[in-house]
């Protein structure tokens, strides 16, 4: 590992020496990549302190459970999850379990009442205290300790050691919390408040871990065109666009990703830097939501349809061979057919290469789930059934108008399915089921020979 400090990053914190040498440790993470970054910061932690990761759960001595609460489901699954492991700790009494996470951040002490068996929960803006809070375990019993908020950039997980599952792909914070307020989210309230990463943090991480062999780097954030408000200084913020053209600069790094810009704040000064800087890949995550303006203002999002198209229209004019994802919620409160409808044109007219769609899920404590007109499950299935159909046939006939081309692709490891098949991935972020074997982390060039609406095949040329 290079010398963070050396590289202008802002030191890692000294751990102290190893307590807990030889005893193992399992992190089960569920999710955005925000937690998946937070859990290589528990693992990196765990590491410093002497423990090694085992795959097996119910051999390890110390189990995390880094959670999600995003949609009633994620929460569900981790006291379905709970419930199962209440039956591994009968047997191995001496097992710890820690609960961390966006759950833990919201339900605090039920956590525990719930689920007796659990040593520790622990909230988002505690993960530099897993250690301490394991420690605690040891000589005092189970605890729980949930900060309202980070109140220091020193306690962002970016600064803690990591171990990290991809040597060739890392993830970057660039700002935690998110200032918005959509109705329907709980992202703001288990998150906490926007707070910026200063530039030279984010390069000189970036810089690290270029220097560590990482080629591929995802640069997170709530709202990432919003990075940089609160670091203001005499009229001046650094801004998004320039932030990318710096972290693409960095010697070393042949792709760069960026998830989520937010719509109403997506300009074309980010475009043109995606378009100028050549290790910016031509991928863009541009949330939807809906496509009724009605059910826009409804859920705050500070846009309209025709807005979000026009954005989507400037930023594919100004990046070639642009790959656009997207997000969409069907039956938020008050979803009328027509509104629905409206979400079934704006789907049609941006033909996205790929669509994640949520039915919704009333969040405790945000405005939309006290808003009358909650729409009866089955209205909600019929619709996000529709809406499948719809994105599915887009994205074959997008990935079909692939088919014969060449693309770079980026190996991630052998397929899940065929082990004589390799997983990589394009440029625009779909996945190239090639036959053969390959190191992780190569770039190869693959003529690609069949689409599928979630994925490509493709023969290795080069
Ligand atoms: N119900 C359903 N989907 C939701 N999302 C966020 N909150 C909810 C909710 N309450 C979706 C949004 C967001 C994605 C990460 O999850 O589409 O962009
Ligand atoms: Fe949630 Fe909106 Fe913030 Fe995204 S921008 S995290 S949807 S509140």
């Amino acid at each position: 590992m290079a010398d963070a400090t050396a590289l202008g990053m802002p030191s890692v914190r000294t751990p102290r020496a190893p307590q807990r040498i030889g005893q193992s440790y399992h992190i089960r993470t569920f999710g955005c990549q925000m937690n998946e970054h937070d859990s290589e910061r528990i693992g990196g932690l765990l590491t410093a302190d002497g423990m090694v990761a085992t795959p097996t759960l119910e051999e390890a001595d110390v189990v995390v459970l880094n959670t999600c609460t995003i949609r009633e489901n994620a929460d569900n699954k981790l006291y379905g999850f709970l419930g199962a492991l209440r039956a591994v700790k009968n047997r191995r009494p001496g097992m710890k379990i820690l609960v961390g996470g966006c759950s833990a951040q919201k339900d605090g002490d039920l956590v525990m009442e719930r689920a007796r068996w659990v040593d520790a929960v622990f909230g988002t803006h505690n993960v530099h205290r897993v250690v301490d809070l394991l420690d605690h375990v040891d000589e005092w019993g189970p605890v729980t300790e949930i900060w309202e908020e980070t109140t220091s950039t020193d306690d962002f997980p970016s600064y803690l050691p990591a171990q990290r599952e991809t040597p060739h792909s890392a993830w970057v914070t660039i700002a935690i919390g998110c200032d918005n307020s959509c109705t329907f989210c709980i992202v703001p309230t288990v998150r906490g408040r926007e707070i910026s990463r200063r530039v030279g943090d984010v390069i000189g991480e970036v810089r690290s871990l270029a220097a560590d062999g990482v080629t591929e780097i995802t640069l997170l954030g709530q709202n990432v065109n919003s990075y940089g408000r609160d670091l203001e200084l005499n009229g001046r913020r650094p801004v998004f666009a320039d932030l990318l053209r710096q972290v693409g600069a960095v010697e070393g790094i042949r792709r760069v990703r960026y998830t989520s810009p937010h719509p109403k704040d997506f300009k074309e000064d980010v475009a043109l830097a995606m378009a100028k800087t050549k290790s910016v890949c031509e991928q863009l995550h541009l949330p939807l939501q809906s496509g009724s303006d009605r059910i826009l203002a409804a859920m705050h999002r500070g846009y309209n349809a025709s807005r979000f198209l026009s954005r989507l229209e400037m930023a594919r004019d100004i990046v070639p061979n642009l790959a656009v994802s997207t997000d969409i919620i069907v039956g938020f409160p008050g979803e009328t057919e027509d509104d629905f409808a409206a979400t079934m044109d704006v789907v049609a007219a941006a033909r996205f290469d790929q669509a994640f769609t949520f039915q919704y899920s009333p969040r405790p404590g945000t405005p939309a789930a006290t808003m009358g007109g909650q729409i009866p499950k089955e209205i909600v299935q019929d619709r996000f059934d529709r809406l499948v159909t719809l994105q599915n046939q887009i994205s074959l006939e997008k990935n079909e108008a692939a088919v014969g081309g060449v693309e770079e692709v980026l190996v991630e490891g052998p397929s899940k399915k065929d082990p004589t098949v390799m997983t990589a991935r394009t440029r625009g972020n779909k996945p190239v089921h090639a036959p053969g074997r390959y190191e992780p982390g190569t770039y190869l060039r693959a003529e690609i020979t069949q689409a599928a609406p979630h994925h490509l095949l493709g023969r290795v040329i080069s």
